[in-house]
């Protein structure tokens, strides 16, 4: 039977470091503030000025795990683009991304499931892979907003989280009879929470469509957020999304090497540690470093993790697990090997 293998990773984050204290600059937060209630010390925003889209990022992302894959983009069957920040307001941008890896007829997806666009994607790829509708995919997820936040002190306890980035895993279907691959994935959508977390100007809904100049200070051209509601409902959701995952791949806690959580807040993710009754060292963080990538953030964290040799990509088992804007949430297993 096919199974889903990720055959190389890849991660780029624009090269400016905006840290706590940067912040402060222009709005009125501490380092003292952000650090304590989200875990944050840094994230990476592009240049100011640059003309820089979600799917820059994701090609410098998707270049690294090309080449760690050894493919050439010619070979794939399929591009999945997870973003909430796309470069334009259409086409999307794995219509961008495939143009610049040069090519022009490859099939392109774009997922808008923001903070779980990565679990997503890579369900996607999976039902692909395994109806073998494609052979070789790349799922990837690039984020820029720091060109699309509130840097007033209107907008701190939005703006101070989001980081920009992109990461990219390369993804086959590979015969083998071994429990290897994707093992499991549990997805859900609440819609009912939809503007507890939202961009909401320009819209579609609106009479006119397009931006005037009195929208510029509308807080609902800015990301929006009623954070304690979202915290909560993370709280509640994720332990659910978790164990119905589990029980659909036959597996405990014991038999997971590492929990690879979207990075939206430290608390969260340490409290679901205390939740779940995990050891410490079992739930992975490098939200301190970049704070939330949205769709890029939990590829980029098992990036990392494969990096810092705390996943070892010939046989660890991991869970990828996250909740947001939708909202959404949801939990992909997935154990390394062929
Ligand atoms: O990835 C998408 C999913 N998103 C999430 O999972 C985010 C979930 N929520 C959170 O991470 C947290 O709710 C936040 C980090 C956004 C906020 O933390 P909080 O502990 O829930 O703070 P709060 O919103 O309840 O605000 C507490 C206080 C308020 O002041 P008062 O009313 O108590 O005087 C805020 O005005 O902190 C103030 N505050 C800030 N102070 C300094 C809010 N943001 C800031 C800031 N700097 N950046």
């Amino acid at each position: 039977m096919k199974k889903s293998i990720i055959k190389g990773t890849g991660r780029y984050v624009p090269e400016r470091v905006v840290t706590n204290d940067d912040l402060t600059k222009f709005m009125d937060t501490s380092d003292e503030w952000i650090q304590q209630r989200t875990g944050i010390k840094q994230r990476h925003w592009i240049d100011e000025g640059a003309i820089v889209g979600a799917s820059d990022l994701g090609l410098k992302a998707a270049n690294i795990a090309l080449e760690r894959a050894g493919w050439k983009a010619e070979d794939l069957d399929l591009i999945i683009f997870g973003t909430l920040s796309p470069d334009i307001f259409f086409p999307g941008s794995g219509c961008l991304l495939a143009s610049k890896l040069g090519l022009s007829s490859t099939p392109t997806l774009d997922i808008r499931q923001q903070c779980t666009g990565f679990l997503y994607g890579l369900t996607t790829a999976d039902a692909y892979l395994k109806s073998g509708h494609a052979n070789k995919i790349l799922v990837v997820g690039g984020e820029i907003h720091s060109t699309g936040l509130d840097k007033s002190t209107r907008g701190r306890d939005v703006t101070v989280i989001f980081g920009d980035g992109a990461a990219a895993v390369c993804v086959e279907g590979v015969e083998t009879d071994k429990e290897v691959g994707i093992l499991a994935s549990d997805l859900h959508t609440d819609g009912n929470f939809a503007e507890s977390l939202a961009l909401i100007l320009p819209a579609s809904r609106e009479p006119e469509r397009g931006l005037f100049p009195e929208m510029f200070d509308d807080a609902r051209y800015y990301p929006i957020m009623d954070g304690t509601r979202i915290f909560k409902l993370a709280l509640k959701l994720l332990p659910q999304t978790a164990v119905t995952a589990l029980k659909q791949a036959g597996l405990t806690f014991d038999d997971i090497d590492l929990v690879i959580p979207h990075q939206a807040n430290l608390r969260i993710n340490q409290s679901f540690q205390k939740i779940m009754e995990l050891p410490e060292d079992k739930v992975f963080h490098n939200i301190q470093k970049f704070g939330n990538t949205t769709a890029a953030s939990i590829p980029l964290a098992l990036d990392d993790a494969i990096e810092q040799n705390i996943v070892d990509p010939t046989k660890d088992t991991v869970m990828l697990i996250g909740l947001g804007a939708g909202v959404t949430w949801g939990t992909v297993i997935y154990r390394f090997g062929e």
